[in-house]
């Protein structure tokens, strides 16, 4: 067993987790650059925990220009085991309503602009992302958003896409009949990618706000009306991160999912080369 950190990225809405006991905003610097914000360390319950709001605070970074990989390097060169992504999401399910939340399980990448990889040239590395998320990660989150009293789905399929505008309606049919998506959002790739080949247990919450344009009854997505559910949800979601630290503690054996060795089998490149 080894001390474990548990990192929460915030996304829009969520800039802050409530009750960090000895909380302290402290600079990161990377290889890759600044980190959206400052990391907020502390303790809940006992267990040491790290906050990083994706946006920053203030909101300044759109999907496109976040720092993702400075991000997960940060959470990773802090000491960080375990990476909870809460993010904002449209939904394509009828059941999956505004104001619930989604255990994300899978994803699509359409996104385009970003840096995708720590590996390159000079250290080539190809990880596996089949199962792209932590299911012991997201067994916690279930049982905290359950016990917070939250409307929630196990499973689901998030689609990245680029932004920031949203999706036309052809896109948004066409991501929920043929492709089979279940929710949409702008943020968790390349961020879940760049978490398994930094070797981090990741699982993703989407806080659902919208029906994205699918929805005969819904219309359009409208900013303002994704603010007022928006509130709701950051509320709901620091209550669920505040039931994390009992649930997973602050020991870590070796993860039964292997995300810690996703490295193992995955670079090309000799290190004499
Ligand atoms: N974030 C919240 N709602 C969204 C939507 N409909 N599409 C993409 N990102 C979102």
């Amino acid at each position: 067993m080894t001390a474990s950190k548990i990192a929460v990225i915030g996304g829009s809405g969520i800039y802050e987790i409530d009750g960090l006991e000895d909380a302290v905003w402290t600079e990161v610097e990377t290889p890759w650059g600044a980190p959206s914000d400052a990391i907020l360390t502390g303790r809940l319950g006992g267990v040491e925990m790290a906050f990083l709001p994706r946006h920053g605070r203030g909101h300044v970074h759109a999907p496109a220009d976040v720092p993702y990989r400075a991000n997960i390097d940060a959470l990773k060169r802090i000491g960080c085991s375990d990476v909870i992504s809460v993010s904002a999401c449209g939904s394509f399910r009828e059941e999956m309503a505004p104001g619930d939340f989604v255990i994300v399980d899978q994803f699509i990448d359409r996104t385009i602009a970003r840096e995708k990889s720590f590996f390159g040239s000079g250290c080539v590395g190809h990880v596996s992302i089949a199962e792209p998320t932590c299911a012991r990660l997201g067994d916690a989150c279930e049982a905290a958003a359950r016990d917070a009293g939250i409307r929630l789905h196990r499973g689901g399929t998030y689609l990245a896409m680029e932004g920031p505008q949203f999706s036309t309606l052809a896109e948004s049919r066409m991501y929920r009949e043929a492709w089979g998506a279940d929710v949409i959002g702008m943020t968790n790739m390349p961020e879940a990618k760049l978490a398994r080949e930094a070797e981090l247990c990741y699982a993703s919450v989407a806080m659902i706000t919208d029906y994205d344009s699918w929805h005969p009854e819904h219309g359009e997505v409208d900013v303002s009306e994704i603010i007022r559910i928006l509130t709701g949800n950051a509320d709901k979601g620091r209550e669920m991160v505040r039931g994390l630290p009992g649930l997973l503690g602050g020991e870590r054996a070796a993860c039964g999912h292997g995300c810690d060795r996703a490295l193992e089998h995955a670079i090309l490149t000799r290190p004499e080369a």
